[in-house]
């Protein structure tokens, strides 16, 4: 029997659909009643910087929701979609200090059963970074959020900016096929020491914890070089490489200066621009990135 639904927040009452008709009737409900939606799509595995993100709907909507989907399309062959970390029972607890409203969690046969054949892909701020070194990653985001975005209805959305592009890209998305969500960024969260909060975070040993601190200091370094008034791309990202190559379980995806818009590399520093790094620490890919102030 379905639970009648709660449209004025009762304490800790989280609804867990994984039924994706239910949840497009629970959304449009939510919609006709003149409320209003914030959502936060993720692939689960929570940590701080998840919560932040829905403690900022929390103070901006009437009713929160949440997606949970590690989106099979979005890795490549020999990425770690086997082993992304994923515990919806830890979860679910997470959430509730996080007010939301409910958790929507949907099986990969629902979401993508087998006659699936549409496709969502954004052009040109894809072809950098990431979408580079991940062929055809952007696609799976592109597709995943599209479906979500039509499934929850949400009247804003958001999205942490240490996947800056991704976050880039759905902008992009949103205006190019006029959907009707806002869709904003929110700051990187990070541990006490610096790291970046990631899920992947806890693939990595002790030693390789210690290395990953790399990023942040060579985010450290570049904008003490850029304080210094350097404004050679070259220079920076060649002393950001040494630094992360100091720790020798690093590899180096890329690092690279961009245009935060359109993410093109840029040669000089402009008043702001974009230091993205990726990484392999071991075999766990990390990302970073800051926005560097020039004259500032
Ligand atoms: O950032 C993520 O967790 C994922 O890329 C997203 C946006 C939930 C799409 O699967």
């Amino acid at each position: 029997m379905e639970r009648p639904f709660l449209f004025v927040r009762e304490g800790m009452v989280i609804q867990h659909i994984r039924d994706i008709k239910l949840m497009q009737k629970r959304s449009l409900e939510i919609r006709q009643h003149g409320k209003s939606i914030g959502f936060v799509p993720t692939m689960g595995y929570f940590h701080d910087g998840h919560i932040e993100l829905m403690k900022y709907v929390r103070n901006r909507c009437d009713l929160v929701i949440v997606s949970i989907f590690v989106n099979a399309i979005q890795f490549g062959p020999n990425e770690d979609f086997q082993k992304y970390p994923r515990d919806i029972d830890r979860d679910l607890k997470f959430v509730k200090q996080a007010g939301v409203d409910i958790v929507f969690n949907p099986e990969h046969k629902d979401m993508y059963p087998d006659n699936f054949q549409t496709g969502v892909s954004v052009g040109k701020v894809t072809k950098y970074l990431c979408g580079a070194s991940r062929p055809g990653h952007f696609n799976g985001v592109t597709t995943i959020v599209s479906k979500l975005f039509n499934i929850v209805k949400p009247d804003i959305a958001v999205f942490g900016e240490k996947d800056f592009q991704q976050l880039v890209t759905i902008k992009q998305m949103v205006t190019d096929l006029n959907m009707s969500v806002t869709v904003i960024g929110r700051p990187i969260v990070r541990e006490t020491d610096g790291l970046a909060m990631s899920s992947r975070n806890i693939y990595l040993s002790v030693e390789e914890r210690k290395a990953a601190l790399g990023l942040k200091k060579s985010i450290e370094l570049a904008k003490r070089m850029v304080s210094m008034n350097e404004n050679d791309c070259k220079k920076i990202i060649h002393a950001v490489k040494n630094e992360l190559l100091s720790k020798s379980c690093i590899k180096i995806d890329y690092v690279q200066l961009c245009d935060t818009e359109t993410l093109e590399p840029v040669e000089k520093i402009k008043q702001k621009t974009l230091l993205a790094l990726a990484v392999f620490i071991g075999s766990t890919r990390l990302i970073d990135n800051c926005i560097l102030d020039f004259g500032v």
